[in-house]
This record gives structure tokens, sequence and C-alpha cells, in this order.
């Protein structure tokens, strides 16, 4: 594909979809802005056009779903220059800001998942007829994909703009693909994939591939993901935690993984005991015990959290997606943490996705990973051998602009 390098950018107005997603607090403050801080080497090498960034912020129904208000201000202190946050996605008054633009200038728009039909996941060329596309780009020169965590979603902003615009990759999206492609290049046996956090679906998804693909030879799982795998291996995990499945819409899984588990018998690790949050406590008990005490599983158990980091000290190459549990919580905190320290004494360590990287540097133990990804079900999907939308797209545009060029 092609990079901000085959394009002459002098005074072009340029729309570049970012990644902002970030943990958010309940008073909407940013807990964790690598995401933010990330995008900053595309902007310096965008100084001499006109940008308008794109970007979402978590999903409908969800707590942290935001406008891009708080974001606009983080990326201004980072960049020491004002992005302008505009509240409209592709009204007139989004259109009439892009078109008052001046070189140098850098604009915000609203939260892209606001419009409904960012959600649904469409090929390009049916992307490239929606009204969004439509409005937005005769006002613009060129397009760059920059949100890799995102690119295995193929939404309307990160796919449908390809078709139309002269397209190319930002300068985070291409160090994310250099360094998995090096991962991936000296990926030695064994490979563990410890996949916890609550986006279920997307990691039963990347177990069966990675497992199928012989990409790893173990997956660990803690979270959700690990609740809903225990669930379908039989074990009874109580009322509260069924209940938290089911509102999260996961509760089809069930069969899913119960399809996976069989399919690779031995080759899924999941939690032996469970942390239990009793008003706030913290209490250790065997899994066959959690169904008996009524309460939320918030991390893996102490017995757990030994077995797993001996298991991942010892392989060559590791990936951590999503946390082990509530690790906001104080005292939940404990499995997520003691699984990023081991993965750090692991050969080569990779950690993808929003709260999981968020802890690794809480803890400070980035400089101890090989490589910490923006992405989270983007990194694992990479990894596990996926075409991811967003990036065939730019591929298939740098090939029609090469012929027409
Ligand atoms: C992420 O956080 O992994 C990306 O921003 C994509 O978000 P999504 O899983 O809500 O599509």
């Amino acid at each position: 594909f092609l990079t901000i390098d085959d394009f002459d950018i002098e005074d072009r107005t340029i729309l570049v979809r970012v990644d902002l997603n970030s943990p958010m607090d309940p008073e909407g403050g940013i807990l964790d802005d690598m995401r933010i801080h990330s995008h900053i080497p595309t902007l310096r090498d965008l100084e001499d056009a006109k940008v308008v960034l794109l970007a979402h912020q978590s999903r409908p129904g969800k707590n942290d779903f935001s406008t891009m208000e708080a974001h606009s201000r983080i990326m201004s202190g980072y960049l020491g220059r004002k992005v302008t946050y505009i509240d409209d996605i592709f009204g007139t008054y989004a259109r009439s800001s892009i078109s008052e633009m001046k070189k140098g200038d850098v604009i915000l728009l609203e939260n892209v998942r606001f419009y409904s039909e960012e959600s649904l996941k469409r090929p390009v060329d049916e992307q490239q007829r929606t009204h969004m596309v439509r409005q937005l780009s005769p006002l613009f020169d060129i397009f760059l994909n920059d949100a890799f965590a995102v690119s295995h979603r193929s939404q309307l902003s990160i796919v449908g703009f390809t078709g139309l615009l002269p397209s190319g990759a930002g300068r985070l999206m291409e160090r994310e693909i250099t360094a998995l492609n090096k991962s991936l290049q000296g990926n030695e046996c064994p490979c563990i994939f410890v996949l916890g956090g609550a986006k279920v679906d997307d990691s039963i998804k990347v177990a069966e591939n990675v497992l199928s693909s012989g990409g790893a030879d173990r997956v660990l799982v803690t979270g959700v993901v690990a609740n809903v795998m225990l669930a379908a291996s039989g074990v009874d995990i109580g009322e509260p935690n069924m209940k938290f499945i089911e509102s999260q819409g996961y509760l089809d899984q069930i069969d899913r993984a119960k399809e996976v588990l069989e399919k690779f018998e031995g080759k899924i690790g999941l939690p032996r005991d469970a942390a239990l949050n009793d008003n706030g406590t913290r209490i250790d008990v065997k899994i066959e015990e959690v169904a008996s005490k009524n309460l939320p599983i918030n991390d893996i158990g102490l017995e757990t959290i030994v077995a797993y980091s001996s298991e991942i000290e010892n392989a060559k190459t590791v990936v951590l997606n999503g946390p082990a549990g509530v690790a906001e919580l104080d005292g939940f905190e404990i499995g997520t943490f003691e699984i990023i320290k081991a993965a750090a004494n692991s050969g080569y360590s990779i950690a993808g996705g929003g709260h999981i990287t968020a802890e690794v540097r809480n803890i400070g133990y980035e400089e101890q990973f090989s490589h910490i990804s923006t992405g989270g079900g983007a990194c694992i999907d990479f990894l596990a051998g996926d075409e991811l939308p967003g990036i065939e797209a730019l591929k298939v545009a740098a090939k029609r602009y090469q012929e027409t060029e």
C-alpha cells in the first residue's frame, strides 16, 4: 500500500481515520491516552496540509460511548497546536468548517459511531455509496488510514473512502504492521496466546484461528472469555456471571466455545479457581465452588495465576490480549499484573488492546515488552493470519492509484 511519502501533501485537505478509542472513567475523563499519543508522528508529517481526523469512542450502548471533545484537548497538548473539536460528522457545520480550513489546521470530527451506518460491516463498494462518504469525499484530496486498531472492521470510515480518494497508510499503521510482521517472522515455539477481556466473540474466533493455523501452541483464557469457556465446558459459574454474559449479548457464544473446546482438546487452558467480589473484598475459591457463592467473578484465582505464569514465562512467544479481570478494582488487578510480569519474562512478548496495555504502563513494564500494539482485536487478528479489511482496502486503492498516475 501507499504511505504519506507517496503523496504531495502541501496544502492538501486530508481525511485521516485515527483510532482514539480510550478507556474512560464514568465522568468522561480519559484514563489512558496511548492511542491519542500514538498518532502524533502522523500529524507531524502532515503539518503542511489541512488535516481532518475521523475517530470513534466505544460502541453505542456502552458507558464510555462519548463525544470526542476530551480527546481533542489531549491531542492538542501532545501536538502543541490546536486540534479543533467539531461536534458534527458530515452535516453542514462539519462541511463548512472543513471548507474554511487553512494550511496547518487540524480538526477532529465527532464520534463517527454516533452515525448508525458506521457500525454496519459491509463490503467496500456498499460503504462507498453511503451518505457519509458521498457528503465528505468531495471535500478531500487524500484519505489516510492510521487506525490500525480498528482495521479489522469493514466499517464505513475504514473502507468507505478508499475506493474514491487516493488512499494510503499513516505512520502508526506502518509502524504496527512492521512490528507485528517482525514478530511473525521470529515466531518461536512454544507460542501462547492469553485471551481475556470482554470481547468474547472476537477472542473465540482468534482462539480457533491460531490453534488451527498452528500460530499458537496453547491458548490460555481469562476474563469474561474464560467465564464463557468455563460455562461451555460444563462448569456452573453461578447466576451473576451467567447474567453478565447474557447482558453483554454473549449467551450464543457458549455453544461456539463448546465446539472450539472439543476441537482443540487440551490446547485451551481454563482457570481452576476464581476471585469473587464480595462487596469489594476478594475471595479466592475453587472453580467448583463458584456457583454456590452466588458472586461475580472479577479476576482469575491465585492458583490459576501461578499455573498460567509458569507456562507463560517458559514460552518463547507470548501474545497478551485483554485483562484477566476487573483490573481497575482494588484487589482484582493481581491476575492481570502477574500475567503481564510473566509475559515480560518470556522470549518475545506482545501486548495488544486498550485495557491491558494501559495496565502494562501502569506498572511500568512497557520497556520490557517486545511490542505494545495499539490494536486489540486488530492485533490478534493480524497475528492469527487474518486479512484485515482496512489494510486490504488500502492495497486495492494503491493498485488503482498506480494504474491511473
Ligand atoms: C478497539 O478498541 O479494539 C478498537 O478501537 C475497535 O473497537 P471495537 O472493538 O469497538 O470495534
